[in-house]
This record gives structure tokens, C-alpha cells and sequence, in this order.
């Protein structure tokens, strides 16, 4: 069994060690995204401000707050120095779409990476069927397990390549049979969602177990739990 404090570890103690003030950005982008795994990846629909519809991937994305409910995108510029579509339509009409990309709808997503024209709508190209938005003005992707309607919150210019982008959760869609409706858990295996590694690698999620943590108490009793197949997800009783 691994030591709790790590000392199991298969790895050697020596580092390889960077200054990151002497690497390129390359270098740099490479070391962080083949270190920081696995990413979720948003899939991002927003709309320009003529109507046209867009749907991009982006894995510098996470969940940064839960009140206000804050999701996090990291947005680079094109090497031109152009704005990517999304980014631009976020600014122009104030909000966006995030989508969890599941394994059913990867393939899609992968269209909707190609660096279209501007004007291009990438999810008629990925064939991917949508509804109209609640509350944000872009639509949604039905096949997508889960859909975030974000009002744009704050947009963060980074140095003169990229924007990190902050979306206020306003309204949610989740595919029925994955989501508790009365405890609001959501269940992982129905999910099915997909991670991002370095270079063009991909993870699933389909290797879980449960990790209790430890109360002070415990731990000073020593206390340690083991770690356990994870607990199935109960779906809330039918409504009579
Ligand atoms: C899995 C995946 C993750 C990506 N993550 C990012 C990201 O975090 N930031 C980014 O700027 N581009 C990311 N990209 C590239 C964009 O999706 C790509 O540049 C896209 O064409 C942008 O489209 P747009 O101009 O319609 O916004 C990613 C691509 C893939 C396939």
C-alpha cells in the first residue's frame, strides 16, 4: 500500500528543474499541459452579434467558484494576434454556452477545433442539433450531457496572447438520467466525461473510487481511511 505521505511513490527524488523566466512560451505551454491533466474540456457555443452561431473546445477550463457559480476559460489569441470567434462573440453578446464533453459527443467536438472561418457555424458542420438558450443568447447542444448557460462575468486581458475569460452560471441542463434532482448529485459513470492531457491526448473517467477526508480528529487518531470502490449513484425515486 502507498504510504499516506506519498513515500510509495514509484518516482526517483530527482527533479528536472525549469526557470521558466529561460523557456519559450512553447516550452512553457508544453510542460503545463502535459503536467496539469487531466483537463476538462468545455465545448463552447456562443453567438456573434449578426446571429452566427459558434462551438469551440477549450481545455484551460475549470470551475473556480460555486457562489457566484464561476467557470474559467482561458482563451489564446490566433498567432495572427486575431481573437478566436469565441472570445469575440463572449465580448459582443455577453454570454456563452459550456458543454461537458462526454465520449458520445468527442468526434464532434474534435470538428469543432478546425479553425473555420469566422461566419463559419461549426456545429452545422459537426452535425450537432441544438436548442435555443434560456437565459444566454447561444444555443445549446442537446447531445451534450450537460449544458451551463453563463452570463459573462469578467473578461482578463493576459499580456497580449490570451484572455481568461470568468462566466457567472445562470441556468443549467442536465441529461435526465444522470443528475439526482432532489440530493443534486450527478452521476460520473452516466457522465462519461472525456479529460485532456498534453499534445493530442485524451483520458477517460472511468476508473473510480471514493477517498474520504480526514477530520482533524481523525487524523490525529490516526484514523486513515482506505480508499473504496465508488459509491454507485442513486437516481432520485420517481415522482408520483
Ligand atoms: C481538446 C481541445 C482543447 C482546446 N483548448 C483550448 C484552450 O483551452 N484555449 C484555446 O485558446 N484554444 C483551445 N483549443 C483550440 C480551439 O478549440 C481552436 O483554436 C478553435 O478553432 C477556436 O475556435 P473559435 O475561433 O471558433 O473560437 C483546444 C482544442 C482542442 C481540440
Amino acid at each position: 500500500m502507498t504510504a499516506p505521505n506519498g513515500n510509495g511513490s514509484a518516482h526517483s527524488a530527482a527533479t528536472t528543474a525549469f526557470d521558466f523566466a529561460a523557456l519559450t512560451a512553447r516550452e512553457r505551454y508544453k510542460l503545463l499541459i502535459g503536467a496539469v491533466i487531466p483537463r476538462p474540456i468545455a465545448l463552447v457555443t456562443t453567438v456573434s452579434k449578426e446571429g452566427i452561431a459558434n462551438a469551440a473546445p477549450f481545455s484551460f477550463f475549470n470551475c473556480l467558484s460555486a457562489d457566484p457559480a464561476i467557470l474559467a476559460l482561458g482563451v489564446e489569441y490566433r498567432p495572427s494576434g486575431a481573437q478566436k470567434d469565441t472570445g469575440r462573440n463572449i465580448r459582443e453578446t455577453l454570454g456563452f454556452t459550456v458543454h461537458i464533453v462526454s465520449e458520445a459527443i468527442l468526434a464532434a467536438m474534435n470538428v469543432c477545433a478546425v479553425p473555420f472561418e469566422p461566419g463559419v457555424d461549426e456545429l452545422h458542420e459537426a452535425g450537432l442539433a441544438t436548442a435555443p438558450g434560456v437565459k444566454a443568447p447561444s444555443p445549446r447542444i442537446v447531445a451534450a450531457p450537460v449544458a451551463f448557460e453563463c452570463r459573462l462575468h469578467t473578461s482578463l486581458g493576459i499580456g497580449n496572447s490570451r484572455e481568461i475569460i470568468l462566466g457567472e452560471v445562470v441556468y443549467a441542463h442536465f441529461h435526465a438520467d444522470l443528475v439526482n434532482s432532489d440530493n443534486h448529485h450527478v452521476d460520473p459513470v452516466a457522465l462519461d466525461a472525456i479529460g485532456r492531457l498534453g499534445g493530442h491526448g485524451y483520458s477517460l473517467t472511468r476508473e473510480m473510487f471514493d477517498l474520504p477526508t480526514m477530520s482533524l480528529a481523525q487524523w490525529q487518531a490516526g484514523s486513515i481511511p482506505e480508499r473504496v470502490p465508488h459509491a454507485p449513484f442513486v437516481p432520485a425515486p420517481p415522482r408520483r
